[in-house]
């Protein structure tokens, strides 16, 4: 099978696409309306680009109808967010997080998520969370327009809040605590359960 894209409903290429490249780390998201709405929201566009300084992108994309996420527009007026860890215990509210509320209800109830205060950046840090990094951001690059165009928002991480609890002997994370959780195509999820090891060359 082949698809010319250019031939192809953009909502085709999209199921296409999230089914073959994967599986997607999960960005769980906070960000502060202009209001001070607390907006969480997943995101599994997303990845981690460099380290010097540390630097992660996420990619709000516009909605079917062309318009902006909450997420998008509140990283538009203030330029903070938190990536929060998206672990095996909270696959449900993760998901229940990605219902589409109006800007000024937060997902903070639809999901009982309790916050912590961030260090470096406003919008607050999920308390329950394995690792929360503080971002602030470099640039935004929208990519395309319309319907599932991508907005792609890059971050430098500020500071690194990691719980003790998810470090290995060596005070490194252990995949083994964190229990990361994955996005595939469809309704597909997976875990980070099946490890191996194999020494660099
Ligand atoms: C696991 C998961 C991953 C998601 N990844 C993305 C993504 O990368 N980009 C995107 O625009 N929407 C993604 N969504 C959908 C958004 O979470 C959803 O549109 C949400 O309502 C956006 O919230 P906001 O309007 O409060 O920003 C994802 C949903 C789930 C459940």
């Amino acid at each position: 099978m082949q698809i010319d894209v250019s031939k192809t409903e953009v909502v085709s290429v999209y199921q296409m696409l999230v089914g073959l490249v994967a599986p997607r780390p999960i960005a769980w998201v906070t960000t502060l309306s202009a209001s001070g709405v607390v907006n969480l929201a997943p995101f599994s566009f997303f990845n981690a680009f460099g380290a010097n300084p540390p630097v992660v992108v996420f990619s709000p994309t516009l909605k079917r109808d062309g318009g902006k996420k909450d997420t998008l527009v509140n990283i538009e007026a203030n330029g903070e967010f938190v990536i929060n860890a998206s672990s095996e215990k909270h696959a449900e509210l993760i998901n229940i997080s990605s219902k589409m509320l109006s800007p000024d209800e937060s997902e903070l109830n639809l999901t009982g998520q309790k916050t912590l205060e961030s260090i470096r950046v406003k919008p607050p840090r999920l308390a329950d969370v394995p690792f929360a990094l503080e971002c602030k951001v470099i640039q935004i690059i929208p990519v395309g327009h319309g319907a599932i165009s991508a907005n792609l928002v890059i971050g430098e991480i500020l500071t690194m809040h990691i719980d003790d609890m998810v470090l290995d002997e060596k005070g490194q994370p252990d995949p083994r605590k964190i229990k990361a959780i994955a996005r595939l195509g469809g309704e597909n999820w997976c875990r980070t359960q099946d490890l191996f090891q194999l020494e660099r060359p």
